[in-house]
């Protein structure tokens, strides 16, 4: 199986590092190699048909700030001209375009390979068009690890609660208003809060997208389209972010043993992120930067899953499950 990653930041570098670990796990399951023909950053890429180190690619981008040697304009140039089967796309999130990342998505489906993503910005302006266009060129178009990191939600849903009609999913889809939020609980002043939410690597590049709630409305698009089978885009959320809690708000939560967490909230009908009062001891009602999902069926009643919804290896943990569900239909056929 030849994978191509667009993208060699923390995600790239860590799916990399997670290839080379599972090494003999891919020669037990598939008697086949997991190999990484190659990848790109902004500026360059890397491409060997016989296969890449990908420990070595790591190196390479820690010690020169470039994966390859070779300069590119246009990533989807380069695309056309190397041979893999998978893309893996963890280029940045661009939520107003869907940047590179759409282009990408787009050729490679348009060219019958399958893809694994975790951008978020081309899933939450086109998720319709690129369902279609995976099912029109019969690729697998999978994308566990672009909602709650290493927190298993997309395929709990589409594939362990299968044939269970899910009513609803109320979570916590971002570490960095949780962890601020957590911090102002113990009477740490927002902007200090941020500031190291920032240092721990948490934050969004911007980090407007996290506190004003648009990465969580990105991630309630996601599940939407994804589990419930709408067809809404970022512009359909309706988001309040965390901007305007004041301690005095959080003081007076506490007064009612309660807290106040940034929920999304995700139904046939309901598509929202804002502030709830959540009360203290309730699943919602987590600690740090830990993202957690309350989902609601009809059989199973509520489900809740908790876990690590950003970071380099567990980031890269979710890549891996579709990856290893991709390479499983394929041997089943
Ligand atoms: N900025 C995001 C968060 C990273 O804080 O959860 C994962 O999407």
């Amino acid at each position: 199986m030849r994978i191509f990653i667009c993208g060699f930041g923390t995600v790239g570098q860590g799916f990399a590092e997670v290839i080379a670990s599972r090494r003999d796990f891919f020669d037990k399951r598939y008697g086949e190699r997991a190999i990484i023909v190659g990848a790109m950053d902004s500026r360059t890429y890397a491409y060997d048909p016989e296969g890449c180190d990908p420990l070595g690619l790591v190196e390479r981008k820690k010690a020169t700030g470039r994966v390859g040697e070779t300069e590119y304009t246009d990533s989807v140039e380069v695309l056309k001209g190397i041979e893999y089967d998978i893309l893996v796309e963890v280029s940045p999130t661009n939520v107003e375009t869907g940047g590179v990342g759409l282009l990408n998505i787009r050729h490679a489906l348009e060219s019958e390979k399958d893809v694994i993503t975790v951008n978020k910005g081309p899933l939450a302006l086109k998720f319709r068009e690129l369902i279609e266009l995976a099912k029109a060129n019969s690729c697998k178009f999978r994308f566990e690890g672009s909602v709650g990191g290493a927190m298993p939600i997309i395929n709990l849903c589409r594939e362990n609660l299968r044939g269970e009609s899910i009513m609803s999913i109320r979570g916590i889809l971002n570490g960095t208003c949780n962890f601020i939020l957590s911090k102002m609980d113990k009477g740490q002043p927002f902007e200090q809060a941020l500031k190291e939410a920032q240092q721990m690597g948490y934050a969004e590049t911007d980090p407007t997208n996290d506190i004003e709630g648009y990465d969580s409305a990105c991630k309630a698009v996601i599940l939407a389209n994804s589990i419930f089978g709408r067809d809404v885009t970022f512009k359909d959320v309706k988001i309040t972010g965390i901007t305007s809690i004041t301690e005095e708000a959080i003081a007076m939560a506490a007064t009612r043993n309660m807290v106040i967490r940034l929920i999304a909230e995700i139904s046939d009908t309901k598509l929202e992120v804002a502030p709830r009062l959540i009360p203290k001891g309730h699943p919602l009602g987590i600690t740090g930067t830990m993202n957690t999902a309350q989902i609601v069926s009809d059989l199973a009643g509520p489900v809740t899953v908790s876990g690590r919804g950003a970071g380099r290896i567990e980031t890269a943990s979710a890549i891996l499950s579709d990856l290893v569900a991709i390479m499983d239909e394929r041997v089943v056929g």
